[in-house]
């Protein structure tokens, strides 16, 4: 049986093979967006392809740099042909909870470029209902995370920040200077209304739940690829 790693390699292989000469592409965040990265790298080096890509954090900037896959900055672009990215939790709607990599606000306005928004998974990622495994990432200006504790409390949510290596490093915080924090709210009933409310929020800057982004979800399953 392959591996949950050889299954995210299947999944990133085929979405970036869908990439094609004279696309400008959004580029995801995390292990199986790296896989597609990777892959689009080999395509352009063997097939000179003449492909933008706009990246959704540095992990992945520095990926796209190694491999030499041309960039433009985010401010540079307002139409993407496609973006392709990971997620943590999807459900049969192809709403999402993204962000355990914590690029999930810069992944959100990337995603908001294109009317092709594919995401990458292994199949361990399908739920029946948002919230089942993961809490909700949070993107927090600091100063209001106070008050962004308590309103989203008053959602029904527990705001834990995230920290890196206990005693060593401090709170995880974002390529744009924010604080990272999960909102833990169990299985989440109405994900739309939680998203609208969760927007309102002054001091939230980005929340991991993409409700109707998503336009097509490759999920790399023990027999094969399934499309949906
Ligand atoms: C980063 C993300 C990632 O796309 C998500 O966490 C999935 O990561 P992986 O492919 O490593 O499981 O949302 O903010």
């Amino acid at each position: 049986m392959a591996s949950m790693d050889e299954l995210k390699k299947m999944a990133g292989i085929k979405a970036a093979n869908l990439i094609q000469d004279g696309m400008v592409v959004g580029l995801g965040t995390g292990s199986t967006a790296a896989y597609m990265v990777e892959r689009l790298g080999e395509r352009i080096k063997e097939e000179n392809l003449n492909i933008t890509a706009v990246s959704t954090s540095w992990s992945t900037t520095l990926q796209c740099r190694a491999l030499h896959i041309p960039l433009k900055e985010m401010g540079e672009v307002s139409r993407l042909d496609m973006v392709i990215d990971g997620a943590d939790e999807i459900d049969s709607q192809r709403n999402l909870i993204k962000g355990r990599g914590a690029a999930h606000l810069l992944e959100k306005i990337v995603a908001s470029m294109t009317n092709n928004y594919i995401i990458i998974a292994d199949s361990g990622k399908k739920v029946n209902v948002l919230g089942e495994k993961f809490a909700v990432p949070l993107e927090i200006l600091p100063g209001a995370i106070g008050v962004v504790t308590e309103k989203v409390k008053v959602l029904g949510g527990n705001v834990v920040v995230r920290m890196g290596n206990p005693g060593k490093d401090g709170p995880v915080i974002s390529d744009s200077g924010n604080l990272i924090a999960d909102a833990k709210f169990g299985p989440i009933s109405d994900a739309k209304t939680l998203a609208h409310k969760l927007d309102s929020i002054s001091g939230i800057m980005g929340h991991g739940l993409f409700i109707n982004m998503a336009t097509k979800v490759i999920l790399a399953t023990p027999n094969g690829l399934e499309e949906f």
